[in-house]
């Protein structure tokens, strides 16, 4: 069944109408290609909080108009001749009408993306904002949003922050650009950075356009093996709150022998901090940053909390290197646009951010909690790692009871069952000796239809 991410404005009226406007345009541009079954009206109606008969509506107008097809027994299907696939992709090819969460594990619920609370802020923002501030911004952010975040940073996650230490960036992957070509710079040389061996597959790319020279590090039940850390790093990447991927916590022993690791050889800890706000099953640990202010930036960004396309993220770090950073960017490309700057300030500041996050993490808990359920259920040769947190689970087959099914023949039977999923990176091919890891992501999965997947995933893995 499709999931059609559909936005509907509750307040805008014309329900119906936006619904089969929403409907119209997948079809057109081909996000819903011909066939494709559409979620019975009831269920939709569930799902965006609305009663049936508005569901009903919108779908009679689209069968009236030849958009979709209705028939008794076989629900209510993408008309064949509809949309921009209908001349290439006829109705009934395998795996069409599959439900579709994205490709990315680690991606929020876009779906829930606070537009009101959004449209609030901006428009706040445009009502009072002084000409002036439309001028080119400080380089290293608005002064607004660095006071809001050093004070949110230092509530949320016990950092030791002050303004002028934080510098706004397009999210966590520039400051991770920026901060190592400032190393590289400093040093008068390509930088030697620590990774965590699994690690996220996405960021190697851009570590090795800086110049780093990349070299793995174990992962175990504890976090990043800190005794295997080269004396020669001048830096480590770690995800402490929640290692990705494997979704453990860095033990408090760990902590304390990196932050004494990092005081010995002048080494920088890099604390991406990328999902820190879900966690499901307590207070999220403090961020490492709070404990070594002058040895630790900590990377953040709205790309979990809000999303991914806002582009908004920041680091907090030593002053000397947040100067270095801010000038990169006065020289590089003067500075991220002000205006999502001051609207995020105001949603950190009236409290916005911070309702929204409650929300989430109650939704996101539930619907981790559906997909261990229904693993242990219906795959239990599965093994669930890592704590209850974040937007992805992290799990590895069990040697004992394994059929011989691969961590990519198993990413490939959850995709096929509308799944997020992907197998875990090995940091520079490495990892041998390991059992290979699952990704899923599960924040875009609404709770009522993580069974039907998994059952569609375990179908999948049978029938290889
Ligand atoms: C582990 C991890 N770190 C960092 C990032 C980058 O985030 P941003 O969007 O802030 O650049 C991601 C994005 O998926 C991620 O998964």
């Amino acid at each position: 069944m499709a999931d059609l991410h559909l936005v509907v404005d509750r307040n805008g009226g014309g329900l119906a109408a936006q619904i089969a406007r929403e409907v119209r345009e997948a079809v057109r541009s081909g996000r819903l290609g011909p066939g494709a079954r559409l979620p019975a009206t009831r269920d939709l109606a569930r799902d965006l909080g609305l009663s049936r008969g508005v569901v009903v509506e919108a779908y009679e107008q689209l069968v009236a108009e030849g958009v979709l097809e209705s028939r008794t027994g076989a629900g209510t299907r993408v008309a064949a001749g509809a949309g921009r696939h209908a001349a290439t992709e006829p109705a009934g090819r395998e795996g069409e009408g599959r439900p579709h969460y994205g490709h990315r594990p680690t991606s929020p619920d876009l779906g829930a993306f606070p537009r009101q609370a959004w449209l609030a802020a901006v428009r706040h923002v445009l009502a009072t904002l002084p000409n002036d501030a439309l001028d080119y911004g400080d380089p290293g952010g608005v002064p607004a949003l660095r006071r809001e975040l050093a004070a949110y940073l230092g509530r949320v996650r016990a950092a030791d922050v002050t303004p002028d230490d934080v510098v706004v960036l397009t999210g966590m992957a520039q400051g991770l650009s920026l901060v190592l070509h400032a190393l590289a710079r400093e040093r008068g040389r390509d930088v030697v950075l620590a990774v965590e061996d699994p690690t996220s597959g996405r960021q190697l790319p851009l570590l090795r356009r800086t110049g780093a020279r990349l070299v793995p590090v174990r992962v175990d039940g504890e976090g990043i093996v800190v005794d295997d850390l080269p004396a020669e790093a001048d830096a480590v990447l770690v995800t402490p709150a929640h290692q990705y991927p494997t979704g453990v916590v860095l033990s408090p022993g760990r902590r304390a022998a990196l932050i004494a690791w990092a005081a010995r050889t002048g080494a920088l800890v890099l604390e991406d901090d990328y999902d820190a706000e879900f966690r499901f099953d307590r207070d999220p640990v403090g961020c490492l940053q709070g404990l070594a202010p002058g040895r630790v930036v900590l990377a953040g960004s709205v790309s979990k909390a809000l999303a991914p396309g806002l582009r908004l993220g920041w680091i907090a770090a030593p002053p000397g290197l947040a100067r270095a950073v801010r000038l990169a960017r006065e020289e590089f490309d003067l500075g991220s646009p002000v205006i999502e700057q001051y609207a995020l300030a105001h949603l950190i500041a009236s409290g916005g951010y911070d309702r929204h996050l409650r929300r989430m993490r109650r939704e996101y808990r539930r619907r981790r909690d559906a997909l261990v359920g229904a693993l242990a259920e219906h795959l239990p040769r599965l093994a669930v790692r890592g704590i209850s947190a974040g937007l992805h689970l992290y799990a590895v087959t069990d040697p004992k009871t394994d059929d011989g099914t691969d961590a990519s023949g198993l990413a490939e039977a959850a995709r096929a069952a509308g799944l997020s999923a992907e197998v875990a990176t090995p940091a520079l091919g490495t990892g041998e000796g390991r059992p290979a890891g699952l990704v899923i992501g599960f924040a875009r999965l609404p709770a009522h239809r993580v069974r039907e997947a998994v059952r569609a995933m375990a179908e999948g893995v049978r029938t290889r």
